[in-house]
């Protein structure tokens, strides 16, 4: 071994253990990793992740739902230096601006559907959504409505990690009983999988029970006390469920119905994920009071939310409230560098006609990762262009799930990452969200990576 290999070697496990010793990662686990720690990862070039090993990866998972334009484009890095060099903060507070802030709060207004004009920027996704709950708060006291707080949002949703994102999120499994969570106020709907709810005999059946329970839950806390609906337009993490057709429309209709406020939360579905600047109305037809977007936003490049809300909550809250400070915001809403790197991504969209991509591409994804069917433990694929998940099941006529100790997701990503593919394991699943860029080839390298490494799993436990 020559000395610079070794003197490599040895940073790499200092930084090992440097991680192990003091990073507390999110969704950590505290038994294992002190022994397993962390990939390091280095370097990234348009859909691939390159670790301090040299070790080259197709980022089928786009960071965390978010690398959509890609990595390492010299563009974001000189609109970013540009910008430091320029500003590299100013305060928003009260009556003071950036020119990047002012001009994406403007792009933003002109991209979001309908009359929704008016942007709360945030640092990411749990932030927005934060301020979309502290938002609905101030709007029903303005509009003298004080009882009227309750949210429903739905099970296997998720949110963000903040107190009240967390607590507005319904999958289980991220709700040990250690942390605690807002319960008085925060009610949950049945996520509305198919899939995972065999008892209803057709799609269309299902949907009449989910749009039946909203409405009774709602009748049940009292139309008077319910502020807003929170929901994913496409379930991410709690399993990528793409709701039965109709049920956006359906629901949106009851919260018209009962004064109750539609927010959707396309932290991963804006952005061309789908195939449009948000999902909403150009894939489920619905307009929302509320969108909260992150992610895509930016591309991951810099840390970025934004809640952009209707002319009609506008025109309440600066009118009833016009006396006070209207006191939400944080030292980094509107941060200059990031509102700079979130315009030149949406130019880079716009210029490469990005979106296009992510519609043929992301259907041709769909179409091949059905493929894996023919596997015996492939219960289900299911999800919408860049957006797709697998399901593993021990049976496919009962969907039994693996049982947790063997932990099927995780064998099956640990393999692919063996072969260069990087898939996200959530429990049953593996998640799949790449950049928008990626090209049809390295579709079909995710497909065959992904069933290679599914078989490589099966064959030992006996399939
Ligand atoms: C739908 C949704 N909302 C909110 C969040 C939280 O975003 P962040 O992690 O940027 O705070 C996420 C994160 O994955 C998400 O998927």
């Amino acid at each position: 071994m020559s000395s610079d290999q070794s003197s490599s070697d040895n940073f790499a496990k200092a930084i090992w253990q440097k991680d192990v010793d003091h990073f507390t990662h999110p969704w950590q686990m505290f038994d294992s990793f002190p022994q397993e720690g962390s990939m390091i990862l280095e370097k990234a070039e348009g859909s691939y992740l390159i670790d301090i090993e040299g070790n080259r990866y197709l980022d089928a998972v786009g960071g965390l739902w978010c690398t959509n334009i890609g990595q390492g484009r010299e563009e974001m890095a000189d609109a970013i230096a540009d910008q430091v060099r320029k500003l590299a903060y100013a305060s928003p507070f009260v009556d003071s601006t950036t020119i990047p802030g002012a001009q994406l709060a403007s792009t933003l207004a002109e991209l979001a559907p309908g009359s929704l004009n008016h942007v709360l920027f945030s640092c990411g996704g749990s932030t927005a959504i934060d301020s979309a709950y502290r938002l609905i708060q101030y709007y029903q006291n303005c509009r003298g409505l004080h009882d009227k707080k309750h949210i429903i949002a739905r099970d296997a949703s998720y949110h963000g990690s903040t107190y009240i994102a967390m607590s507005i999120g319904g999958k289980k499994a991220d709700h040990p009983p250690e942390f605690d969570y807002e319960r008085d106020t925060i009610h949950h709907v049945s996520s509305p999988n198919f899939y995972r709810a065999p008892q209803h005999e057709s799609e269309d059946a299902f949907l009449d029970f989910l749009v039946n329970e909203l409405e009774q839950k709602i009748l049940e806390i009292g139309a008077d006390k319910v502020a807003a609906f929170f929901a994913e337009p496409i379930l991410g993490a709690g399993g990528v469920v793409v709701p039965p057709a109709g049920y956006h429309k359906r629901t949106h209709e009851l919260c018209k119905q009962y004064d109750v406020l539609y927010v959707s939360d396309e932290v991963v579905t804006a952005f061309g994920r789908l195939g449009h600047w948000f999902a909403s109305q150009d894939v489920f037809g619905i307009q929302p009071d509320i969108i909260t977007c992150a992610k895509g936003l930016s591309s991951g490049y810099l840390p970025l939310g934004a809640t952009i809300y209707s002319d009609e909550m506008h025109a309440v809250i600066s009118e009833q409230g016009k006396d006070r400070c209207f006191t939400s915001g944080y030292t980094y809403s509107g941060h200059p560098v990031c509102c700079a790197a979130a315009l030149k991504n949406i130019e880079i969209m716009q210029r490469e006609n990005i979106f296009e991509n992510a519609s043929n591409v992301g259907d041709y994804f769909g179409e091949q990762l059905k493929t894996l069917l023919e596997l015996p433990i492939v219960g289900e694929v299911r999800g919408y262009r860049l957006m797709q998940c697998v399901e593993f099941v021990t049976n496919k006529d009962t969907r039994e799930n693996f049982p947790d100790t063997v932990d099927i997701g995780k064998l099956i990503s640990d393999s692919a990452d063996a072969k260069g593919l990087m898939v996200r394991p959530i429990g049953n699943l593996n998640v799949m969200s790449p950049p928008l860029i990626i090209t049809k080839e390295e579709v079909d390298f995710v497909v065959s990576t992904l069933r290679s490494s599914i078989v490589d799993v099966m064959e030992p436990l006996g399939y």
